[in-house]
């Protein structure tokens, strides 16, 4: 009933609003929505608000709910959290779940996965199909998707973003942006910006330099903005330079909304807020989970005691606030509300669907990166007739927990269910708990229903695995991280690179027990691996969501062949990473600044000459590809030129498989430091056994260019560049030279 109660009133207010209707071929109404008609409706919406309805549209009133202006027939916005599926109802005031039973929904696999697919198509669909379960669900806003950069393996909440690259998580938010939208349900791009670190993340005060600021922390949410058009985004919890980046001049006036030109809506993240006059003056547009305890106790109206709700009017009141930045931040919530929640063309939406549930699989399945594969271990070989799976992960329900994004899921396929399903009868599975993490399962009253309770001492589960490994063709070890404090979770970091549990131990028994060992991690970071020698098979599988099950089954048996190549870098040991170099501190209560500058993820292991574990851009295939040479149509171009950049690939394998063919940029002349590569452009191709393609990259001079601060803006010098084409940022195959004039 709400939902036609919600249409009507949206039909109503288009009325009273003046908006202009046109002959449609059927004969009814058609409402046009065109970006004019937006702004004159909110002309006339805002003309006809009171002072107090005003005020009202700009903060909560509920823990996911602000108001509309009923009197005008404009609806409520209803935000929920994303970003890898559509939170349980919670009760009005309270991060409770509400207890619905038409609230379980299909969990998609994290960013993490998603960006592991490197595969803008893939990107596409995950927006379509999680923007139609919004929308089902009657969602205007979704929280998400996240984009924070990926600058150290601890921090907890790593497994929401798309990892340390700013070009490919650019290009991977783009079309989840779009396909989200078309469902009349904005996207809320987050954390804006610089969130990366989550134990302090209230205090955490960042600062660093233009060109880290420019080149790595802000082209994700610039592409989110400006070519995904996002509808709004998210203020971060941390500070920039000594002010909360819910209302930091610099991020939000004179970045977001200057340079950028964004016109949607900037939101708190839920409790975010902690002053009026900084909210009011530096474009902070919708006021969100401050900490009132809502309507339950203290004050009549808890949301009235919001920043933006009676400090606010009352300081307009007294003269203190004049009216334009009201004004200002209404005509934003309004545009969102009516590209949203009073949008005429919004579809009707679904959850749950087989097309969920498919498109859920395919990207889980392209996102699992095969890491290792000495002796193809995998996929599982004819002659296999018993496989023993080990480890905790095996049967953990991974989607309730780590924070925000935790899920109610109506069903969710766990690593040994997906891998016996695939078994079938011919192929005997055992399992063996090996280890016992956390065997608790349960989020804002969501619980697993699982009961992971095991009394036997740590040795007697590993003997247990190490004899049944023994007796098994194919030993498959799927431990990882879970989303427990401390682990991939938000509001904590992990505090070492290490795995949890004493997980390397059962892996080193394993591994002396049986030579066919695949070790399979469940998780959103990297982690060390001190075994990485003495295991031929290595799969990282993030969290995969309702069918995390099927798709790493897929990849197994080989029914998919995977493709996926690390969104980050794998560190051997932590001092490794750029973020913890002595004289460094994680997590930081208050002060933090980013000394490493431009020089994050693989710029820095470049810079450095240090070795990763595993490289950003790593993955293999069960098939092999080769690179002819690059070639480039001309040696030379001129700013407004490009020079195209053709390679063949092969397949020279015996099986069909895709290779994310990576284009790299080398800048041999520049007048500041520059990385010794970064990552331009690049195409994921399919191959028949044996077949090839050429693969053509287009190089403008956007690929060449840095920021410069003293402009202050990009710039690309005259020079020298070199193109290299890879496998992965430490495999390049291939590299030619050219001049920009
Ligand atoms: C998180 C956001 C989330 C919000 C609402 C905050 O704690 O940081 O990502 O969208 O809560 O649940």
């Amino acid at each position: 009933m709400k939902k036609f109660l919600r249409v009507f009133a949206g039909i109503s207010a288009l009325c009273v609003l003046s908006c202009t209707p046109k002959p449609s071929g059927n004969g009814g109404p058609v409402y046009l929505d065109t970006h004019a008609d937006i702004e004159a409706r909110i002309d006339d919406a805002l003309s006809r608000m009171t002072l107090e309805e005003k005020i009202k549209i700009i903060h909560a009133q509920s823990k996911f709910s602000s108001a509309g202006v009923p009197r005008l027939g404009i609806p409520e916005l209803w935000t929920t959290d994303g970003p890898h599926g559509i939170r349980t109802e919670v009760l009005w005031d309270e991060w409770e779940q509400a207890g619905w039973t038409n609230d379980s929904i299909v969990a998609f696999p994290a960013l993490t996965a998603l960006a592991a697919t490197w595969d803008r198509d893939l990107s596409a669909l995950y927006g379509k199909s999680i923007g139609e379960e919004a929308r089902y669900r009657e969602k205007d806003v979704l929280l998400g998707p996240g984009v924070n950069i990926y600058r150290t393996p601890l921090n907890g909440r790593n497994f929401e973003y798309m990892g340390e690259d700013p070009y490919l998580s650019g290009q991977m938010v783009v079309p989840y942006v779009q396909q989200v939208q078309k469902n009349g349900v904005a996207v809320c791009v987050k954390h804006f910006a610089l969130n990366n670190e989550e134990t302090f993340r209230h205090t955490t005060d960042v600062d660093l330099d233009d060109r880290a600021l420019y080149e790595i922390y802000l082209p994700a949410f610039k592409a989110a903005v400006q070519q995904g058009g996002a509808w709004s985004i998210m203020g971060s919890y941390n500070l920039y330079r000594g002010q909360h980046v819910c209302y930091n001049q610099r991020l939000i006036m004179d970045i977001l909304k200057g340079e950028w030109g964004f016109d949607g809506a900037v939101i708190s993240d839920w409790g975010g807020v902690h002053e009026t006059d900084a909210a009011v003056k530096n474009g902070l547009d919708l006021e969100f989970g401050t900490w009132t305890d809502g309507l339950t106790m203290g004050a009549t109206n808890g949301y009235d005691a919001y920043f933006l709700a009676k400090p606010y009017r009352d300081g307009i009141l007294s003269g203190k606030y004049g009216t334009e930045e009201l004004d200002e931040k209404c005509r934003r919530v309004l545009r969102l509300i009516f590209r949203t929640a009073m949008n005429p063309d919004k579809p009707f939406g679904a959850i749950n669907s087989e097309a969920h549930y498919a498109a859920a699989r395919k990207i889980g399945a392209e996102g699992i990166v095969l890491l290792k594969n000495d002796n193809q271990v995998l996929p599982v070989a004819p002659g296999v007739k018993r496989i023993l799976v080990v480890g905790e992960n095996a049967v953990k329900m991974m989607t309730v927990g780590g924070g925000s994004s935790s899920l109610k899921v109506q069903h969710e396929i766990s690593p040994l269910d997906g891998i016996r399903a695939r078994a079938g009868k011919d192929i005997e599975v055992v399992y063996a708990r090996g280890y016992v993490g956390d065997t608790g399962g349960s989020y804002n009253g969501v619980s697993s229903g699982q009961d992971l309770s095991e009394s036997r001492t740590p040795e007697q589960l590993i003997a247990e695995a190490v004899e049944l490994a023994g007796q098994s063709d194919l030993v498959i070890f799927i431990g990882g991280l879970n989303k427990s404090n401390n682990q991939d979770c938000e509001g904590t970091d992990r505090r070492s690179l290490d795995l949890p549990y004493d997980q390397d131990a059962v892996i080193e028994a394993l591994a002396a027990a049986n030579p066919n060992l695949v070790v399979s991690l469940v998780s959103g970071n990297a982690v060390a691996m001190p075994w990485v020698d003495k295991v031929p098979a290595i799969l990282q599988t993030w969290y995969l969501g309702s069918e995390a099950g099927n798709a790493l089954a897929d990849v197994v048996f080989g029914d998919v062949n995977p493709s996926g190549k690390l969104p980050f870098t794998f560190p051997k040991q932590l001092t490794d990473s750029p973020a913890h170099q002595p004289g460094m501190t994680f997590p930081n209560r208050h002060k933090v600044v980013y000394e490493e500058g431009i020089f994050v993820g693989y710029r820095w292991f470049d810079e450095k000459d240090i070795e990763p574990l595993f490289a950003f851009g790593h993955g293999l295939s069960y098939t092999q590809f080769s690179y002819g040479e690059a070639k480039l149509d001309k040696s030379s171009m001129n700013e407004n030129g490009t020079v195209r950049l053709t390679v063949k690939v092969t397949n020279t394998g015996d099986r069909e498989g895709a290779e994310v063919v990576q284009l790299y940029i080398a800048d041999k002349e520049s007048s500041l430091p520059r990385p010794e590569k970064e990552l331009k452009d690049f195409q994921k191709v399919l191959l028949a056994p044996g077949q090839s393609k050429d693969v053509t990259f287009t190089i403008g001079a956007d690929a060449l260019k840095f920021y410069d601060p003293a402009l202050p803006g990009w710039k690309a010098e005259k020079g020298e560049f070199e193109a290299l084409v890879g496998s992965a940022s430490d495999d390049i195959r291939t590299r030619a030279a050219f001049t920009l004039k």
